[in-house]
């Protein structure tokens, strides 16, 4: 039976990865898979996760099963930095480990699918695996613009996509950092879309894969908040890969939010029948690690200088691609100054993405999205230099 099967495409993102690992050429560029670099182009662990690992290392003496679950210290830790002080939420807030964020993506939507849930609102363009877990859960898509073509949030068509929604309908959106536009929505804006959700009676899906590398910890969720103190119900998938360096080893969370704790039991258990179905029990390292780093005063203030220094660093970035506006007109470079994260979309056509990779080495996503956590002072003038060859005339 086997032989039936279709080839399918690779993943253009992580096919991209393979495709600049193999460029021979040395002022080679990688604007692709969403991971932070340093200024010298490196992802090196934090500082903060290696002394955990450390402390893990001498004083870790089991690793007998956690359950589907996973580490609840872990989950636990997370949530003052998500709901803020009232971190509970009035005991309405329950959570679980989970592979990734993406991980807590397929939980949360596979959750809404048993809770009843037909189809899911996803403004586009969105983190192209959006799609596809939806797709693959079986829920329907329905797709509205997440951004206007003047770099900012469409916030008409997000309203728009909710009234007009079914009352089984969902609703995906990004915490902050948006992956790929960068474009985030203002406070206002989170404020309208909670009204709506509100009217609506809309179970809304938030994923929050880039706490931090925005405008700071609160800041970056200062919207979803807005949003979990109106609705009644929610549900909150939250990835570590990037907040705390931790890609490879898969640490993420999924949080439900109920209208009333006692439904907590109800909902917990459809979670955990789901996490067992997919993966039983998620890895536990990574979660351990950043549990020892929140528990330990000394260790959070050093991640959250880290955390900091990255924040600070892709801010000098796109402060210094908004300045080259002039030198790249037709690309509205200037919108990225306003933009947050790792991302951003640049209106490029495909042949000129192509010739950018081909004639200068230079590596993007199809989609036009740069990661600018990959420029650096050493290599930005070199970009821009190219981005006014391939535009030119
Ligand atoms: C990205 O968008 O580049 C990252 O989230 C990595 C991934 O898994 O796609």
């Amino acid at each position: 039976m086997l032989d039936q099967l279709e080839a399918q495409a690779p993943d253009a993102l992580l096919a991209l990865i393979k495709m600049h690992a193999e460029d021979p050429r040395q002022d080679k560029i990688d604007l692709g898979v969403g991971v932070y670099r340093t200024n010298d182009g490196a992802t090196p662990v934090f500082r903060s996760i290696k002394a955990a690992e450390q402390r893990l290392v001498d004083t870790q003496d089991s690793k007998s099963y956690l359950g589907p679950e996973g580490d609840t210290g872990f989950v636990d830790a997370l949530k003052p930095y998500i709901f803020g002080k009232d971190a509970t939420m009035g005991g309405r807030v329950e959570g679980m480990q989970t592979p990734g964020g993406t991980g807590a993506v397929r939980l949360a939507v596979a959750l809404a699918k048993s809770a009843g849930v037909k189809r899911i609102h996803l403004g586009v363009p969105s983190w192209p695996n959006h799609a596809q877990i939806l797709q693959d859960v079986g829920v329907e898509t329905s797709t509205f613009h997440h951004a206007k073509a003047d770099g900012t949030a469409d916030i008409d068509a997000v309203l728009d996509a909710i009234a007009n929604a079914a009352e089984t309908d969902s609703i995906l959106l990004h915490g902050c950092c948006h992956n790929p536009t960068g474009v985030d929505y203002s406070a206002e804006d989170w404020a309208r879309i909670a009204d709506a959700l509100v009217a609506k009676g809309m179970l809304p899906i938030l994923d929050i894969a880039y706490h931090g590398l925005g405008n700071g910890l609160d800041e970056d969720v200062a919207g979803i908040r807005t949003v979990l103190a109106k609705v009644p119900e929610a549900l909150v998938a939250y990835s570590c890969d990037k907040n705390f360096g931790l890609y490879r080893d898969r640490v993420g969370a999924f949080y439900m939010i109920a209208k009333d704790a006692s439904d907590l039991p109800a909902i917990t258990s459809n979670a955990n029948a789901l996490a067992r179905a997919n993966w039983s029990m998620p890895p536990d390292h990574g979660g351990a690690a950043v549990r020892t780093v929140l528990r330990d005063e000394g260790l959070t203030k050093q991640w959250l200088d880290e955390l900091g220094e990255m924040r600070a660093r892709m801010r000098r970035v796109r402060e210094r691609l908004a300045a080259a506006d002039n030198e790249v007109p037709g690309l509205n470079l200037a919108a990225l100054g306003e933009q947050n994260g790792l991302f951003a979309i640049l209106p490029l056509s495909r042949e000129q993405i192509t010739k950018l990779r081909e004639d200068h080495g230079i590596y993007m996503a199809g989609s036009g999205r740069i990661n600018v956590a990959g420029l650096h002072e050493g290599n930005t003038p070199k970009f821009i230099a190219a981005l006014a060859d391939v535009t030119a005339g």
